[in-house]
Parts: C-alpha cells; sequence; structure tokens
C-alpha cells in the first residue's frame, strides 16, 4: 500500500467550494473521480486517520458515522492496515453506526453488527463501549425509545465530525429511501423494493430480506461536520448523475447533500460515466478530441438528431456542441466517411481472422490460420451468455478453442436443485452414505449457514457438467474445457476472499500450456466487487507475469462483456454478427445451464433470464450498428481489444 503522504499527493480530496470545483453548470456537489477504486478507496482511509491523529493530539473524542455496504470495504481493510502497519490507534474513536435491518439478531451474518466487526472493528483497537450500532433485535415497543436516545448521544458527543456514506440505487443514504424528509432522525423505516431486491443476494433470495431497518435520519447526517459518500461501479453510474446534477428532491434523499457545506463524492469512472462532464464533454466546455471522444460524440449525436453517420450535416455537429471536433476534421462530409468507415471495419464473421485475406482493415490478424484459443469464463455459463455465437464461429472456422472456467459457480446452485440430484444418486444407490449425508444435510437447510463441503462439491459438479454438455453442443472435445477452481472464490458465502498469489499462478499456468494467440475474457466492471472483476484482475495480474514469454508476441486479448451491460458503440473493436440460426444456436447452448434457469438465484433486479437478456442485447447491439447506417443484422455479440504489452 502506498504512504499516508504519497497518497494525499496523488489526488485532493478536500472539499472545495462551488466555484472552484464546478467547471460545469451542471453540477451540485463537489466530487473527485479516480480510475481505481482501491487508491480512492485508501486516499479516504488516510483522511480519516489524519483526522484520528489531530482528535489525539487535541486530546478529544473522534465521533465516526460510519456505513457498511460493498463501498466503504476497502476503506476499512485500509483502516485496519494502518492500524496493524502504522500504529494508527482508535482508542479515542467512538463511532455511530447509519442503520441496521430489523428484525435483525447481532450473531445473523447479514446483519450490520457482524459486518461491522468483521471488517473493522475485531482489527482494531476500539473500545467496546464506543461502538455504537442500531439495534436489530429490539421489540416493537422499544424501538422509539432507542432512536431518541442514539440521537441523544451522537448530540452529547458534539455530532458527528465525520460521516461515512455509500449511495444506494434508490438514492438512499443510510437507509433513507424515498420520501425522507430533510428533517428526519433516527427512526425505523420502510425499505424500498429495489434495496431489497440488490440485497437479496447476500440474503440467498428476496424473501429472506427484512422490510424494515433502523436508520439515522437525514438532518443527523447532514448535522455531521464532514461527509465523503463512496460510489463504485456502473451500477450507480445513473443514481450519482441525478444527486449530483438533478433538483433536490425528496424522491431521491442524497440530493439533500447538495446544501452540505463540507460533502465531497468519492467516484471510480465506472460510476462518474453518467455526469454529463464525462459522458457528453462537448457540451460542457473544449474538449481534447481523441479519437476514442471522436467516435463517442459522433455516434452520440447520430442518436441525439435520429440520423445516421453518413447524413450528419455541419449544422448537426454545430448545433450540439462540436464545432471544434468540425473544425479539425475540416468538414462533417470527411468525418462522416473516416466514422463510417472505422465502424465498418469492427465488423467480421470471422473472429479467429480469415484465412488468406488482406487483413489491413480487420479486427483480427489472418495469421496463423488455425489459432488456439482461450475462453476465460468467470462463471460455468458466461461463455454461452455471452459469446456463445462467437464460440460457435471459432469452433466451426477450424480453431483449436479451450474454455477456461474460473470459478465453480457452486453457490449459486439452489438446494432443490442439488437435492434432486442427490435423491437420483440416492435411488441408485440406497447404502451410499455419502449420498445420505448430502440429502441430510441440504434438508436441515439452516439459514445463513455455508454449506457442507460435500454439498457445494455436489453443486459444483452440477455446474461442470452443465458446462460440459454446453461445450460438447458447440463442438469441442471434453479435454478442452477446464475447471479451475480458483480459491479466492471457495468461500461458500458470497464474501470472496482476495485474489491471492494461488489463484494468479493457476492462470499462469494454464495460459503457459496451452500458449493461446487469443484470450477472450470477461471485462465487465459493473460492479467492481464483484466476481467477473476478480477473475478479471486474476487475468490482468497474469499477463504481467507472462508478458515477457515469447508465445505472448502473438497473443491478442478480447474482452467481452457479462450479462448486464454492453460495451458502449465506440468502445467496439470486433463485432461478430450472428444468423437467426445462431442465434438459436446460441440459445440451445445456454439451455444446458438447467441450475441456472427458472428462477435463478443472483438474478438481481432484472427478471429475464439469462438467454433472454443475451439476445436483446445482442440483438440491440445489431439495431445500434443498423441506425447507424450499417448493415441489418439478426444480432451482434461485441469485444473490446485489451493491449497489455508496453
Ligand atoms: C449502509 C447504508 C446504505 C449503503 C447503500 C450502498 O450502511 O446505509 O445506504 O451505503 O445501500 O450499498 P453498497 O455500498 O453495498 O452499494
Amino acid at each position: 500500500m502506498i504512504a499516508e503522504e504519497q497518497l494525499r499527493n496523488l489526488k485532493d480530496i478536500s472539499y472545495q467550494e462551488a466555484g472552484i470545483y464546478e467547471n460545469t453548470r451542471f453540477e451540485k456537489i463537489h466530487n473527485v473521480v479516480f480510475d481505481d477504486s482501491n487508491i480512492a478507496s485508501a486516499i479516504v482511509a488516510a483522511e480519516i486517520a489524519a483526522l484520528i491523529r489531530k482528535k489525539q493530539e487535541e486530546n478529544t473524542p473522534c465521533v465516526l458515522g460510519l456505513a457498511t455496504g460493498s463501498s466503504p470495504i476497502k476503506v476499512y481493510e485500509e483502516l485496519v492496515r494502518l492500524h496493524k502497519e502504522e500504529g494508527l490507534s482508535f482508542e479515542n474513536v467512538v463511532t455511530f453506526n447509519l442503520d441496521e435491518y430489523y428484525p435483525m439478531t447481532k450473531q445473523n451474518v447479514q446483519s450490520y453488527h457482524y459486518f461491522m466487526h468483521e471488517y473493522l472493528f475485531n482489527h482494531v483497537d476500539i473500545k467496546p463501549e464506543n461502538v455504537n450500532i442500531p439495534q436489530g433485535d429490539l421489540d416493537a415497543d422499544d424501538v422509539l425509545d432507542f432512536c431518541v436516545a442514539y440521537e441523544e448521544k451522537i448530540k452529547s458527543y458534539g455530532g458527528l465530525d465525520f460521516q461515512l456514506l455509500g449511495i444506494g440505487r434508490t438514492g438512499h443514504i443510510g437507509f433513507n429511501e424515498p420520501g425522507s424528509h430533510y428533517n428526519s432522525r433516527t427512526r425505523l423505516i420502510t425499505l424500498d423494493h429495489l434495496t431489497r431486491s440488490d440485497a437479496s443476494s447476500s440474503f440467498l433470495g428476496l424473501e429472506n430480506v427484512p422490510k424494515k431497518a433502523i436508520t439515522m435520519g437525514v438532518r443527523t447526517v447532514m448535522e455531521a461536520k464532514r461527509i465523503v459518500l463512496l460510489a463504485w461501479g456502473q451500477n450507480k453510474a445513473d443514481i450519482v448523475k441525478q444527486t449530483i446534477e438533478d433538483e433536490i428532491d425528496s424522491s431521491v434523499p442524497a440530493t439533500y447533500l447538495q446544501q452540505h457545506h463540507n460533502a465531497t463524492f468519492v467516484l471510480n469512472d465506472e460510476a462518474a460515466s453518467e455526469l454529463t462532464r464525462i459522458k457528453t464533454p462537448w457540451l460542457v466546455g473544449p474538449c481534447d478530441w481523441t479519437e476514442e471522444l471522436t467516435k463517442k460524440a459522433v455516434f452520440w449525436l447520430c442518436d441525439r438528431v435520429s440520423k445516421s453517420i453518413l447524413r450528419l450535416t455541419d449544422k448537426d455537429y454545430n448545433d450540439n456542441g462540436m464545432e471544434g471536433l468540425l473544425a479539425k476534421e475540416g468538414s462533417s462530409y470527411d468525418l462522416n466517411i473516416k466514422m463510417f468507415n472505422e465502424l465498418q471495419h469492427t465488423i467480421s464473421g470471422w473472429p479467429g481472422g480469415k484465412p488468406n485475406a488482406d487483413d489491413t482493415n480487420r479486427p483480427e490478424r489472418a495469421e496463423p490460420a488455425k489459432k488456439r484459443v482461450i475462453i476465460f469464463s468467470p462463471h460455468p455459463d458466461d461463455d454461452v451468455i455471452s459469446m456463445g455465437g462467437t464460440f460457435d464461429r471459432l469452433v466451426e472456422q477450424g480453431h483449436e478453442v479451450h474454455v477456461v472456467y474460473q470459478t465453480s459457480g457452486n453457490i449459486a446452485v439452489s438446494n432443490h436443485e442439488a437435492l434432486k440430484f442427490a435423491e437420483v444418486a440416492a435411488s441408485l444407490d440406497g447404502d451410499n452414505e455419502l449420498y445420505q449425508k448430502i440429502i441430510t444435510s441440504i434438508n436441515k437447510n439452516e439459514e445463513y449457514v455455508v454449506d457442507a463441503p460435500e454439498v457445494r462439491a455436489l453443486k459444483g459438479l452440477i455446474r461442470q457438467r452443465e458446462s460440459v454438455a454446453a461445450t460438447r453442443f458447440v463442438g469441442i472435445p471434453d479435454s478442452q474445457a477446464h475447471f479451475l477452481n480458483l480459491p479466492f472464490y471457495e468461500t461458500g458465502t458470497i464474501k470472496k476472499n482476495p485474489l491471492g498469489q494461488e489463484d494468479i499462478d493457476i492462470m499462469c499456468n494454464i495460459i503457459r500450456e496451452i500458449k493461446p494467440h487469443q484470450i477472450y475474457a470477461a471485462g465487465d466492471l459493473a460492479d467492481p466487487h464483484g466476481t467477473h472483476k476478480v477473475c478479471l484482475d486474476s487475468l490482468f495480474e497474469a499477463l504481467k507475469v507472462l508478458k515477457s514469454e515469447s508465445f505472448m508476441d502473438d497473443c491478442w486479448v478480447w474482452l467481452y462483456r457479462g450479462a448486464w451491460h454492453e460495451w458502449g458503440m465506440h468502445e467496439i473493436d470486433m463485432a461478430v454478427p450472428m444468423s437467426p440460426d445462431q442465434v438459436l444456436r446460441k440459445r440451445r447452448a445456454i439451455f444446458y445451464h438447467q441450475s441456472q434457469k427458472d428462477g435463478v438465484m443472483f438474478q438481481g433486479d432484472d427478471s429475464r433470464e439469462f438467454w433472454v437478456r443475451a439476445e436483446e442485447r445482442n440483438k440491440e447491439t445489431a439495431g445500434k450498428y443498423h441506425q447507424l447506417g450499417l448493415a441489418d443484422y439478426a444480432a451482434i455479440e461485441a469485444f473490446r481489444r485489451y493491449y497489455y504489452q508496453d
């Protein structure tokens, strides 16, 4: 980790008043954007550490308001590191957590009480009596008194010196859901459906998520002397934009923060991606017209004026903040043709390269004509969901395709699915102790208890066999389907271990063994703490290790997106079209993953099944190409090239 002083110099997150930071008329909250959420978290931790030390010098308590959820995890990990390695003491620290589910016991692994101890309190020298977390196990009659006392206690310390926040997709801060009043105080509140569905994967199903919570009020939060809100990932981009740019409105409670005199949003690129200044910078001020920004602007303009590329006029450009671009490029005529050609050259039905063809304007090299290919699939089904059509083409065009499943995906198999297989096995061999043990263990069905090792093994095997059925259907030999079972994933719970050396070594070994000319991997950044991101990081780390080995000189890396988001049109380097028949073949390949069909466990708030999402997304991409003036394909899978050599 980087030292505190260096971190502060890296990017200053201290609050700046409007007019200083606000280089755009759109933004109403001070915000700082980072490309790496880990660095951002370390900088926030450094600010908290500096405050704790300052208060120590003054001999006064440091009163911190703390949040739970995925956003602050790295901040807490860094605070623990500062305690262990740099002597930061928490003896003068008093904490007040924002919220707790209701009803909820302290021992429940889903409780915020458990979370805070697991990530922070158990690892630092805070005095237990200085830890305050709303109590989820109170009798209903006692809740009101508790809330009043919580407020009084915060006041008795002179209020919160620092409040750390996350933001929910409803715009909640704490659990102040839409409709919360500016003057609200600590109270019991009913959770929104979206909040509950976002939490449903941790609770293994929506029905297990509590309907209520005790939360500090908006006013309680607003009275903090300093507020830092963290938001990471594409999933937060829309609500971050609304909060920073829209008017203050109780339907997005986080907009109240516009009135705070010392609040900073710390964002990563994905969470900031919908801000006007970032999404459409030409509407805000002069731009540095890089190739990527030019593409982004031209495709955006087509959408804005409902025209294809070759129909755009000088007036269209001038009316939409792109006069600078026109001046640079000469005329709309030249620019349009250039953009049209670039887009056209992304399309190829030969994802492994077209043998004996001039490849100057093709996304892939013609040589070698037969390539060795690795498709990395974070879970056992992302290969066919995200690139089933391209996978099929690569096999059909004679390349040696290996699918490498990075994790076992075992937690996504439901108990009733596992029971079905265990009972089939037991009915063939009724005396088998292992089968009986599995059945008994599943039938116990204890809440929030990690599955027994043999149940997890069965669940992993179910996913393996489904994958092999799908890869057989696409036409590769079983020996070319590899299952890495990366150790970081094997905790048996939603919370995974951090990426370790063992994971990276396993990744390096499989790449060395196959010596691929092409690697496909999931470049999914929607959830920066999710499995896809860790799997991607494991590849990036492996590439760093391997890049000097000679076989890597001839290895290109292509990133596909996971089930939720597609690349922006300006980010696509290769677009592989599919015919209606190929769409149907892809659908059949996805169908082999039966444990992930019909009410899958980790659906998120999108109720469509994976094959439907995949088809709609591929159809939509094809539609965008058509709207921009290119051929009308049934569906398209999109890839972005990743350059790892310096
Ligand atoms: C947690 C809390 C919530 C979360 C928000 C974002 O104590 O009060 O407001 O901060 O729901 O959650 P994550 O960080 O998991 O996206």
